[in-house]
């Protein structure tokens, strides 16, 4: 078991940037509590600005999460001396969305094999297409390798503290945090999985969301420790993978599948992303990265091809400059392939909701 001194002298490392001094002198620290692989403490914040608040927050949640022997931790936020009120206590094991994000109605994951297949550009276009087409959308970058959803939707607002929760940014209509806001951008990080943890459980639970219909999460590539850890904490309703067609990309979307499957997230389906290209002056339809990839996966698994969408220059310039193409060309064929793709996703989580709804015979 972790003792306190070891907690107290990582906290140590943190300093209020307006006192100078670090947390622990300053006596921020309050009520901390070691049990077994569990530590929790209050930060009795006074009179720190919002950004500092968050960024020490979330700075006392990872330096005390990385500790070895160390698998949870909770940081509450205190104004002063006083208690901040009743956060309700976790039990062990991954928190139910019920419990952590009991207004939110559907989760859904954006996640693939391996990283610039489009995973980004789908979440983003997707959570602004499901906002637009009726309901209020929350968008979570969970990128810990790269946390591209701030720059893709143009955000410049950082997120605000009220009484000692996060407000989310708002953009394009949708609430949105992002893993690239509480960090330094120049900061080289190693996620390990307490982290992680930690990180995803304040997006939850100190994040104030309000009621939502959809709350979109783009996952990390791959299938490790990141991508693991936040498919056991984030309590999902779905996942959709992307993939491009060939067959490398295939090999490594099965392998998230996988994962998927072994911790009982359901799939809503493949979107085949690049999936060919229409030359403007001719019309004439290449396939670039191959073909037929995504429909072949989905006959595997037996799961809906939701969407192909097809390469797009303007797509990537709408993804660098911070204007979604869903928003930016609304008439483009793009435009009208994420309209099919919000509605197969909006159908896919009712049909899934209604088969748990059907009695089980055992
Ligand atoms: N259909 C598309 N057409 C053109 N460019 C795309 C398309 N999908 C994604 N891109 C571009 O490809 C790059 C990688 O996409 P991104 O969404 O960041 O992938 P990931 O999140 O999987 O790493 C970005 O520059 C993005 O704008
Ligand atoms: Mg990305």
């Amino acid at each position: 078991m972790v003792s306190e001194a070891t907690v107290l002298q990582a906290l140590r490392g943190i300093r209020d940037p307006e006192a100078q001094q670090d947390i622990v002198t300053l006596g921020l620290v309050r009520d901390l509590r070691i049990a077994d692989a569990e530590v929790s403490f209050t930060l009795a914040f006074t009179t720190q600005s919002p950004q500092a608040k968050v960024t020490m927050h979330t700075m006392a949640s990872r330096l005390v999460g990385q500790l070895p022997g160390v698998s949870r931790v909770q940081v509450k936020m205190g104004g002063g001396a006083r208690e901040p009120a009743a956060a309700p206590a976790h039990g062990h094991g991954p928190a139910k969305s019920a419990e952590l994000i009991p207004e939110v109605r559907h989760t859904v994951a954006v996640s693939s094999g391996k990283g610039g297949v489009g995973k980004s550009t789908v979440a983003v276009n997707l959570a602004v297409t499901l906002s637009e087409t009726g309901g209020a959308v929350g968008i979570i970058d969970s990128d810990v390798y790269g946390p591209d959803v701030p720059l893709m939707l143009g955000a410049r607002g950082r997120p605000g503290m009220f009484e000692n929760r996060i407000i989310p940014v708002e953009v394009h209509g949708l609430k949105m945090m992002s893993i690239g806001l509480l960090v330094n951008e120049r900061e080289p990080l190693v996620w390990r999985g307490p982290m992680i943890h930690s990180f995803i459980q304040q997006m939850l639970r100190d994040v104030m969301w309000g009621a939502l219909d959809y709350l979109v999460f783009d996952m990390p590539p791959g299938t490790g420790d990141a991508q693991l850890s936040l498919s056991q904490v984030i309590p999902l309703d779905g996942v959709v993978m992307v993939t491009t067609p060939q067959e490398v990309a295939l090999l490594d979307v099965r392998k998230a599948i996988g994962m998927f499957q072994k911790l009982n997230v359901p799939l809503l389906g493949v979107v085949e992303n690049m999936s060919y290209f229409v030359a403007p002056d001719t019309g004439r339809r290449y396939d670039i990265f191959g073909e037929g990839g995504g429909r072949r996966l989905a006959e595997e698994y037996g799961i809906p091809l939701l969407a192909q969408i097809p390469l797009d220059p303007e797509t990537r310039i709408g993804g660098d400059e911070g204007s979604p193409i869903v928003l930016r060309r609304p008439d483009s064929p793009q435009a009208k392939v994420f309209g099919d793709l919000a509605r197969a996703v909006r159908a896919r989580l009712d049909e899934l909701a209604a088969l748990e709804r059907l009695p089980k015979i055992s």
